[in-house]
């Protein structure tokens, strides 16, 4: 399942719509930026994540950005990596890639497609058949059970491995019957002698575990009968697991004959650490080109989204683990600071203090609920973009360009044209703003825009995706 950030409604109240981009140049050659194109691309179809870009974008984006295109020894940098894509394409181009990625289900997305085209084919054709023989002869008897209205739970084999202890779900995450035959799936998977096998086959699970669960996403994650969906009582676990293997085995062989033209092929570093410290882990003028698009100012819950991942793939054992990198989150989240005191900028950009200051005068009535924590939001989610343009005044090369994919937002009826500001946020940090490509505008409904601030009158708004670019001065 993937989705563009844009259309996603904040956890509690309202925000989203637009009057468009501030003076947009014309798109200049760079594809549509929807992950929704993944979805056909080898390697790239490998795991939906809920926002990200096109391979074709970024592969435009190094033909328009990079001073020879043609050159291998380039270093691409992606700070917010996801899913991998940057980092991915990049690799196809015979480029060096390093990726920065907080969400460790992510940060093992991108590791394990970026080493994948190492992996015999033929070691995974002979690990999908065996597996896919003990996992049906492992769970035989329960659909036979299943069908026959018995007690799932008592069925023979018994799985070694168990449920996350932590792992708590309004509903029933998965229905017996499902949950024993992922069970099954997973004690298959951690007998597995490799460890590179292992992640990937892990990964395979994470890709596929929402379709047979009582979950999905509607963009965030909620239960299906919330979505007026039936819950799913049994499922082909198995079948479904197998099927996403294949997929991945049929892009292996094509994904090794293209990197078989790089010898040595390009390296790949994936760093599972927040990105809004680079110069800790980065050489200063080592990056070529940034690819990336971060959170967007819509509060986008990307770990709650993730928590099915983190907890079953075992990232994480209890909740307060979550904590930690929620709060490192880029722009943390509306929860983590709707009621901590005032906070401010840490730069000078007068037109964004007031913006920010009237949507913290917004329904004082409301409490944590009012503009009071949506401001703090916004200083947190800006201060960040301060940090990342400190970043990337250390990382980039002389002359290198930072190619940044936002979206706009409004927060309490309010309009903030986070592109602009994030490229004054990039000039304060002494880079050029040398452009702002409008990439999309999508019209969003009266159920996005009518929201209660707006005292029940519909507005049809559009919102906006820009790419942002800036460079460093030679
Ligand atoms: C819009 S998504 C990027 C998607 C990516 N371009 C792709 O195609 O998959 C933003 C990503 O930034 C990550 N992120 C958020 N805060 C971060 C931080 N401080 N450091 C590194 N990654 C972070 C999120 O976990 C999320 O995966």
């Amino acid at each position: 399942m993937s989705m563009t950030p844009q259309l996603v409604l904040p956890d509690m109240e309202e925000e989203e719509a637009s009057s468009g981009p501030a003076e947009p140049s014309p798109p200049a050659g760079l594809r549509d930026s929807s992950f929704e194109r993944n979805k056909q691309s080898s390697v790239h179809r490998w795991v939906p994540w809920i926002a990200g870009f096109s391979a074709g974008f970024v592969a435009d984006v190094f033909q328009q950005y990079l001073p020879d295109p043609g050159r291998r020894d380039v270093t691409i940098l992606e700070p917010f990596s996801g899913v991998g894509t940057t980092l991915v394409e990049g690799m196809l181009h015979g480029y060096n890639v390093v990726g920065f990625e907080i969400n460790p289900y992510a940060a093992l997305a991108s590791r394990v497609k970026c080493a994948a085209f190492r992996l015999e084919p033929e070691d995974l054709r002979h690990h999908l058949i065996v597996f896919e023989h003990r996992a049906r002869q492992r769970t035989a008897e329960i659909d036979a059970v299943f069908a026959a209205g018995g007690d799932v739970v008592a069925c023979a084999p018994p799985p070694r491995a168990a449920p996350p202890p932590a792992f708590r779900s309004r509903v029933p995450f998965f229905s017996p019957a499902v949950e024993r035959k992922v069970l099954h799936c997973l004690d298959i998977i951690h007998e597995l002698p490799s460890a590179e096998m292992r992640e990937l086959l892990l990964l395979a699970f994470g890709a596929v575990m929402v379709s047979f669960s009582n979950y999905s996403y509607e963009p965030s994650l909620g239960s299906r009968v919330a979505a007026g969906k039936p819950e799913v009582p049994n499922a082909d676990v198995v079948g479904v697991l197998a099927a996403k293997m294949r997929a991945m085995l049929d892009d292996l062989v094509s994904y090794r004959a293209q990197m078989a033209r790089f010898c040595p092929p390009p390296t790949a570093r994936v760093i599972p650490a927040s990105s809004l410290a680079l110069s800790d882990h980065l050489a200063p003028d080592s990056a070529d080109l940034v690819v990336t698009s971060p959170p967007y100012l819509n509060n986008y819950h990307y770990i709650r989204n993730t928590r099915p991942h983190l907890f079953w793939l075992n990232f994480v054992a209890a909740s307060g683990e979550l904590k930690k990198i929620e709060t490192a989150n880029f722009g943390k989240y509306w929860q983590t600071v709707r009621d901590a005191p005032r906070s401010h900028l840490r730069f000078a950009l007068p037109e964004l203090e007031e913006r920010i200051q009237a949507i913290g005068e917004m329904h004082p009535e409301k409490g944590i609920y009012g503009g009071g924590g949506w401001a703090n939001y916004a200083v947190e989610y800006f201060n960040d973009c301060h940090r990342i343009g400190v970043g990337l005044q250390y990382a980039l090369k002389p002359g290198g360009v930072a190619v940044f994919v936002l979206g706009n937002s409004i927060t309490q009826g309010i309009e903030l044209v986070t592109d602009r500001y994030f490229g004054q946020i990039g000039e304060l940090c002494g880079l050029h703003l040398e452009d702002i490509h409008l990439l999309r505008e999508k019209r969003v409904g009266n159920s996005v825009v009518n929201s209660s601030v707006r005292n029940g009158q519909p507005t049809k708004a559009t919102l906006y995706e820009t790419a942002v670019v800036l460079r460093k001065p030679k």
